[in-house]
């Protein structure tokens, strides 16, 4: 079976005209590429585009689908939001930070998981919520969950 690589960045770069106005849709191949967008990718975007790096670095910590640390190969978002806070979603925070060995918002030494809390992914009948690698996991449990994650493990 062929191995698949993830393309090197001057392969990336080369898709789009040198301009400014490619600065967010390079960004957004290269943190999908690479899951985060490193420093010196961030100088190699603003190169190729002609920005400066601070309005890269505005973008990037704008917009919350930008990283500039790496992330896990899994993203966990566990809702906090009102109604998902009235079931239980902060004992869900709690018990994940504890198995998982991180604080909202880090990343596990392996790389594997990012554990991130939002407000409101807007399902608060479904309450509480837990989005796992951008799927809906409704009316979760700590125990679901962590069955869940320990199937990802092993793959
Ligand atoms: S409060 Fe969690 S989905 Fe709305």
């Amino acid at each position: 079976m062929p191995k698949i690589t993830t393309p090197d960045i001057d392969t990336v770069l080369e898709k789009y005209p040198g301009e400014p106005h490619y600065l967010i849709s390079l960004m957004q191949d290269v943190q999908s590429l690479y899951n985060y967008i490193s420093p010196e990718h961030l100088d190699l975007i603003c190169t190729h585009v002609g920005v400066p790096r601070t309005r890269a670095w505005s973008v990037a910590t704008f917009y919350k689908s930008f990283s500039l640390v790496p992330r896990g190969e899994h993203e966990i978002k566990v809702c906090l939001g009102t109604a998902c806070h009235l079931k239980g979603s902060p004992r869900i925070v709690e018990s994940l930070e504890r198995e998982l060995h991180v604080c909202r918002g880090q990343t596990t030494g392996d790389l594997r998981f990012t554990l991130d809390t939002v407000n409101c992914v807007g399902a608060c009948a479904l309450a509480p919520v837990v989005v796992v690698d951008e799927e809906y996991q409704p009316r979760t449990t700590y125990r679901k969950l962590n069955k869940l994650l320990k199937g990802l493990a092993e793959d």
